[in-house]
């Protein structure tokens, strides 16, 4: 019997791992997420599941895999996996982080430069051929990105990557604010620790990297966008549910901010339709932030050594629940 079940296609490198190791495996091929009844009904017998931060791993899952020693996440975000019932159960977690930092930093600066600039919308306008030569006053008019405040909430490792970027790339000055202070980057980048609400007032770009939890869920709503500046720009490549996207809409269409850069939603891989309406201030991504080939095979690389680990009895490198042993 298979020790393992991949709840999506995976690399043939991940593939060839498992097999090297020994180890036998089921995955789902089908492209196609599973429902909670199809995710139950391939648990038997399984020690390892490996699922995808799309999969919602319960406690009704985890006890569904009567057998099941460590979930191993794809990703390095496992707000999809119920922790603290996995650790009752005796069951280890993994995540993936690190790997996929430069690349989601890479990304978020993307996002923040094609919404300050209107990248996404200059390039339609080219295609369907209406643009008719250069002038002063042209209708993709943006705002510049250097030299200007950026505001990262969640000082993590893609926050600093972020971080990073923003000040040697672009001369900007760096705002922060996080649930710990980072001396190590305010030395490294002269970023200045500060409470959320001075954050926003004052940052021309605000960027979104804490985890999604209870605390983060919603942060950014109403309040917080009636306190940012006119010509801000929202960048979210963490969580959609740490932005209630209806403030954000409301936000948006009255002017309260000037537009936003947005890889993940509230519902994915439902899009809001009143984002997508937006087409001049906003930007839209389908989740990418990590999705370069060379970063997504690192990824399930590390998913299957942690897995591997875990089916040894080995303490998996990434272990998000270290009180499990
Ligand atoms: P990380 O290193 O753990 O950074 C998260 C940061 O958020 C930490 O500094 C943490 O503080 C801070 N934080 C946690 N709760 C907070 C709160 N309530 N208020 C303020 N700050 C808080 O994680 P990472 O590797 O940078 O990844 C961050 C998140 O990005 C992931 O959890 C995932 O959801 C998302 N992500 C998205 C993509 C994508 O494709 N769009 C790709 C990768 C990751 P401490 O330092 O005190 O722990
Ligand atoms: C991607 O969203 C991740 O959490 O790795």
């Amino acid at each position: 019997m298979s020790e393992v079940f991949i709840t999506r296609r995976v690399f043939p490198e991940a593939k060839d791992r498992l097999k090297e190791a020994g180890i036998e495996f089921e995955i789902n091929d089908t492209g196609e997420v599973l429902d909670k009844s199809e995710l139950i009904g391939n648990l038997e017998g399984k020690e390892v599941l490996i699922p995808l931060l799309n999969d919602e791993v319960d406690a009704e899952v985890l006890d569904a895999g009567d057998e099941l020693k460590i979930v191993a996440n794809l990703g390095v975000g496992y707000d999809n996996i119920d922790v603290e019932a996995a650790t009752e159960r005796g069951i280890m977690v993994t995540n993936t982080p690190g790997v996929l930092t430069e690349t989601t930093a890479d990304l978020s600066f993307g996002l923040l430069l094609a919404a300050a600039r209107r990248i996404p919308e200059a390039d339609r306008f080219v295609r369907k051929g209406e643009w008719d030569g250069w002038e002063l006053i042209q209708p993709q008019q943006g705002v510049d990105v250097h030299g200007k405040t950026l505001g990262i909430v969640g000082m993590g490792r893609i926050g600093t990557a972020v971080a990073r970027r923003g000040r040697l790339g672009f001369d900007m000055d760096v705002l922060y604010y996080s649930r710990t202070r980072k001396e190590d980057v305010e030395e490294e980048l002269g970023a200045r620790y500060v409470e959320l609400d001075e954050l926003l007032e004052e940052s021309d770009f605000v960027s979104l990297h804490t985890p999604l939890t209870e605390e983060t869920e919603g942060m950014i709503s109403e309040s917080e966008f009636s306190t940012m500046k006119e010509d801000a720009i929202l960048v979210n490549v963490a969580r959609g549910p740490v932005v209630d996207e209806e403030a954000l809409i409301k936000a948006l269409e009255s002017g309260e901010i000037r537009g936003a850069g947005l890889d993940v939603f509230e519902k994915e891989p439902e899009v809001h339709p009143g984002l997508k309406e937006l087409t001049e201030s906003v930007v839209l991504a389908p989740h990418i932030g990590s999705a370069s080939r060379e970063t997504r095979l690192k990824i399930a690389e590390i998913g299957v050594e942690n897995a591997i680990a875990g089916l040894r009895g080995e303490r998996p490198p990434n272990l998000v629940n270290p009180e499990v042993l």
